[in-house]
Formats: structure tokens, sequence, C-alpha cells
């Protein structure tokens, strides 16, 4: 059988969705005691999608005027992605007393992580009238379902006992974090219909075909679109590079093993690979195949598809 988890990664179907027990008392505590501000920005995605990522590139494009890109005192050259922009379940694992200090003091945008589906979130946060925006990311699932094996081998106890085939089980079963994965971002592809000016729905394999584009997307829907000065300039380009996997892969604080406050996995844990299509390498044609037939068979009908040749 797979590894036992720590006890704190034990996960609960919760509305539909697998969560680790803890992000859901802290999706509680966030749902009595949150007080969004109609600039807010939620970054939402399944874990593996690209959220690291996404977190760099949102932080450094929304506070590009206090923390050049270029400069070599940026926060993403210090911290963790995960530092700069938390998660609320993490946020909301401390004492709520402390907590409200800490988001009140957070500089305007205030940028937020969350693995929780809009419908989880509350009405304040997701509602029609409410002003805080969400950008979404997916992947290829069947390059999440990789990614979360390696990522899981690099902070469980015995790494060489978790194995791949139990782990794709178990996706496919819905059953990995913040799952199923396909329901997760079908939610979030409808709802970037129905309010786009809310919601922008972005593909990692997308973004590294022409991550420009998508990051110029990104900032227009965020509200400081690149000027042409800073085109011209070539903040937009400094800005990829910043966030490139190889640039933040290589930075000690990426690479030096330390936990990121209070959860269990490692800074080094998010950096691997970065391609589409790495899960040729570990599935068999009938996995593959078996993982798009739940995918398109939960997909049917409702127009969304991951955007890739199955
Ligand atoms: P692989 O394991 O396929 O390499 P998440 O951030 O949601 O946990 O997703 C992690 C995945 O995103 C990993 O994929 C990781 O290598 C990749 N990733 C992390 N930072 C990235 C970056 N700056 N650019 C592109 N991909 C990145």
């Amino acid at each position: 059988r797979l590894v036992p988890p720590p006890a704190d990664m034990q996960r609960r179907q919760y509305r539909g969705y697998w969560f680790p027990e803890w992000h859901l008392s802290a999706l509680a505590a966030a749902r009595d005691h949150f007080e969004p501000k109609p600039t807010d920005i939620f970054l939402v995605s399944c874990p593996k999608s690209g959220t690291t990522w996404l977190k760099s590139l949102a932080f450094a494009t929304v506070h590009r005027d206090v923390h050049p890109p270029s400069g070599r005192e940026h926060p993403l050259l210090h911290k963790n992605p995960h530092d700069c922009v938390k998660f609320i379940h993490t946020i909301y694992r401390q004492p709520v007393d402390v907590v409200r200090d800490i988001v009140e003091a957070y500089p305007s945008p205030r940028i937020f992580g969350s693995h929780f589906p809009l419908s989880l979130l509350p009405e304040r946060i997701n509602g029609d009238g409410c002003g805080c925006r969400i950008v979404y990311i997916c992947r290829d699932p069947k390059d999440v379902v990789v990614s979360w094996w390696w990522f899981m081998r690099t902070y469980l106890p015995n790494p060489e006992q978790v194995r791949f085939e139990e782990v794709f089980d178990l996706f496919c079963e819905g059953r990995t974090g913040a799952g199923p994965y396909w329901r997760h971002a079908l939610e979030h592809w409808e709802e970037s219909r129905r309010r786009p000016d809310k919601v922008l729905f972005l593909r990692y394999e997308e973004m590294l075909r022409d991550p420009q584009c998508n990051l110029r997307r990104l900032a227009e829907f965020l509200g400081c679109a690149f000027s042409e000065a800073e085109e011209k300039a070539g903040v937009l380009d400094a800005i990829l590079e910043l966030c490139s996997l190889g640039e933040l892969k290589k930075l000690e604080v990426n690479q030096s093993g330390n936990k990121i406050k209070d959860e269990p996995m490692m800074n080094h844990s998010f950096f691997r690979k970065g391609v589409s299509g790495d899960w040729i390498n570990h599935m068999t044609p009938e996995m593959a195949a078996r993982l798009d037939a739940i995918v398109e068979q939960a997909l049917q009908g409702t127009g969304f598809d991951f955007g890739i040749s199955m």
C-alpha cells in the first residue's frame, strides 16, 4: 500500500472535493473570519498545476513599482514564492486573532493562493457583487499526476515506497489534493465564461508556449497592464526571467531544503522539470487511456476540455 501520509495529510471528502483535514479546518476559519477587500486577488489551482509559477508572476507583476524585477533585493530572490504569496489554508492554520493583523498588513492589492474551489469559498469572496479577482491555472491531468508523484517523494518519509501506480489510482479516483481534478477545473472554466471580468482561466501548456502573451493577459486582467514604455524597457521580459523555472530553481532559498513555514514539504519540492508531456515517461498507454477516458466522460457535454490531444 501507499506509504501512509503524515497524520495532517489524511484526506477527507467535503462537498465533493478531497482535502487534507487541516485544510478543511482552515477553510472553516476563513469562512468565519476572512474579510475580503474589493482589490483582493485569488490565485486558484489544484496542486501541481503551475501554482508556484503563477504566484511568482502575479506577485512580480502586481508589485513591480515597489519591487523592480531586475532589482537585486527583489523578494523572489530571497523568499520562496509560497512565502511571497500565501495560501489561505496556510494563513488560517494560525489563530484567527494573529491572522487578522497579518492579512491587514499585506500590501495592496493583497494576493492569496487557494486550492479551494470557488464553490467552497464564502459568498463574500466569490459572489456576483464582490470585487475580488480570481486567476485559475489548469494543466494536462496526466502531467499533474506525474508531478504529484514526484512531489510526494520529496517529503514523505520513505520515498522509494511511493509507487507511481498507487498515486495514479488515487488520482483517477479523484482523491489527491483538491480533486477530482477535472471537476475543479471545470467549475472555474464555467465561472470564467460567466464572469470573464472577475475570473481569468489560464493553462500551463499555453503559458509555456507563449509566456509573453499570457503575462500580458494576466497583467491586463489584474488591472496593471504593461505600458509601451515598460515593454520597451524590458520589464515584461525581466519578470518572465525572474520567475522562470531555471532562475527560481537555482536560488539558494529554493534549494536550501528549508521547510515552508508550517507545511510538511520542502522549498525545493516545487521545482522539477516544468515541461508538458512528461507523462509519457511514466505511464503505460493503458494508464494514459484510462485517465483520458475518465476525464472525457466527466467533461462530456460541458464544452470544456484540457486543450491537449488525447
Ligand atoms: P513538474 O513536476 O512537472 O516539473 P505547483 O506549483 O502547482 O505545485 O506545480 C509544480 C509544477 O510546476 C512542477 O512541475 C514544477 O516543476 C513546475 N514549476 C514550478 N515553478 C515553475 C516555473 N517558474 N515555471 C514553470 N514551471 C514551474
